[in-house]
């Protein structure tokens, strides 16, 4: 591939971070099933596809099975901060997709190759938090021609879609892998658990046992955080706007809060609510000295970073992703991560195993698209229940997990509404 076709830190990491993605791929039965499939089938044939993703071992193992199923695709970072740089180099070289992602990346190094991945025109767009959708909207609406739709991974980004098309301003059909039983319950829950935590461990080297560990957001990234704090033997906080969450954080034995209460007593904080300034400036005036702050949302605005610089006399850099911020009253606080998603800014993200099924979801969704998009609305879809429950029960094999079936009586009984006692 020529120089010009990507943007890499050094392709001469390659090597290297191909063993990472072999590691990987032998983690993601699924997608590696998919993948064997694509190859004799080519469903994405002539498409062309752009992919704005989290530029990791599990992704590289996506941009092969998009490319064994005939896709041209361009991959670009849907972080400044979450590229492994080998990785990156890797996917070039071996896997033969123009990637533009360097981890560190300025935000206008991070437009420009969301621009670099745009320019071969594609037909389907593959997004981690709408970047892709949202810059087509804004600035290339010149594009929109040739699209036939789009997917989107993460929560946060199909909160985004969603306000599109309620606003009417969605121009093609968008399906939220997000929402797939299989992406949910696994990718945001035992996924962020582990790899928040993870992040956490290797930024900080701290013990998670006996500390406070508060947790604003009690959704499937929330909760998965919370169970494994608890594992780990943190006393574990959780706040919330939400009645019915913060119920069920409760029943489920944690302490409820408000922030303010919080505040006060935490010896880690970690925001995952998708939402803006969810730690802000009365929280830092009433932090410990030597509380931990740290964001495993999607964009870099949980944390009201603006608010602890103003606050701060003096800042420094302590470690690698540790940012300690000294308060004029003498108070240290510390940011991980300059407030990114400190999974995969300190961490790998999460594990391949259910990336495995995240990713599952992309491929086959991409397929629907390219097979069914004249048929569809410019509006945001919910993942094909086939597809979702193929996923289920290809996982569920290649885990060697056998399970039952109903009898011809019991689906009888299940159908019917005479018989009671
Ligand atoms: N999002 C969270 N973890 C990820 C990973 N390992 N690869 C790609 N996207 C991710």
């Amino acid at each position: 591939m020529k120089n010009g076709n990507y943007d890499v830190k050094d392709i001469k990491l390659a090597d290297k971070g191909m063993l990472k993605v072999e590691w990987a791929a032998k983690d993601m039965p699924v997608l590696q099933g998919i993948k064997e499939r694509f190859q004799k089938e080519k469903p994405l044939k002539g498409v062309k596809l752009a992919a704005c993703l989290h530029v990791t071992t599990e992704t590289a193992n996506l941009m092969d099975t998009l490319k064994a199923g005939g896709a041209d695709v361009r991959l670009c970072a849907s972080n400044p901060l979450s590229t492994q740089d080998d990785v990156a180099a890797a996917i070039v070289k071996h896997i033969g997709v123009p990637t533009y992602a360097i981890k560190g990346e300025d935000n206008k190094t991070y437009y420009k190759h969301i621009e670099q991945a745009l320019s071969a025109k594609p037909n389907i767009t593959m997004d981690d938090g709408a970047d892709l959708v949202s810059t087509i909207h804004k600035n290339g609406k010149q594009l929109l021609n040739g699209i036939m739709g789009g997917t989107e991974e993460t929560t946060t980004g199909v909160i985004r879609l969603r306000a599109m098309a309620e606003k009417g301003v969605l121009n093609y059909p968008i399906i939220a892998v997000n929402d797939a039983y299989t992406k949910y319950m696994f990718d945001n829950r035992y996924g962020t658990g582990q790899s928040t935590i993870d992040g956490l461990m290797r930024a900080t080297n701290r013990l998670i046992a006996g500390s406070v560990f508060v947790i604003a957001g009690y959704g499937w990234c929330g909760k998965g955080v919370a169970m494994r704090a608890r594992g780990l033997g943190a006393k574990v906080v959780v706040t919330e706007v939400d009645p019915l969450r913060a119920l069920e954080a409760t029943m489920d034995g944690l302490a409820v809060m408000t922030m303010k209460e919080a505040a006060p007593i935490g010896d880690f904080f970690v925001s995952v609510t998708g939402d803006i300034n969810v730690i802000a400036e009365a929280s830092f005036m009433k932090m410990k000295d030597g509380a931990v702050v740290a964001n495993s949302g999607h964009f870099n605005v949980e944390i009201d970073i603006p608010a602890l610089r103003k606050l701060a006399k003096s800042t420094r850099k302590i470690r690698e992703f540790v940012d300690e911020y000294a308060l004029k009253d003498g108070r240290r606080i510390y940011l991980l991560g300059e407030g990114r998603l400190i999974n995969l800014a300190a961490a790998e993200g999460h594990p391949s195993q259910v990336m495995d099924m995240s990713f599952a979801n992309q491929a086959l969704c991409a397929e629907f698209m390219a097979k069914n998009y004249k048929k569809m609305e410019k509006r945001v879809y919910s993942v094909p229940q086939d597809i979702d429950k193929k996923i289920a029960v290809l996982k569920l094999q290649a885990m060697g997990i056998k399970i039952d079936r109903l009898t011809p009586e019991q689906q009888k009984y299940l159908q019917s509404w005479e018989m009671g006692t």
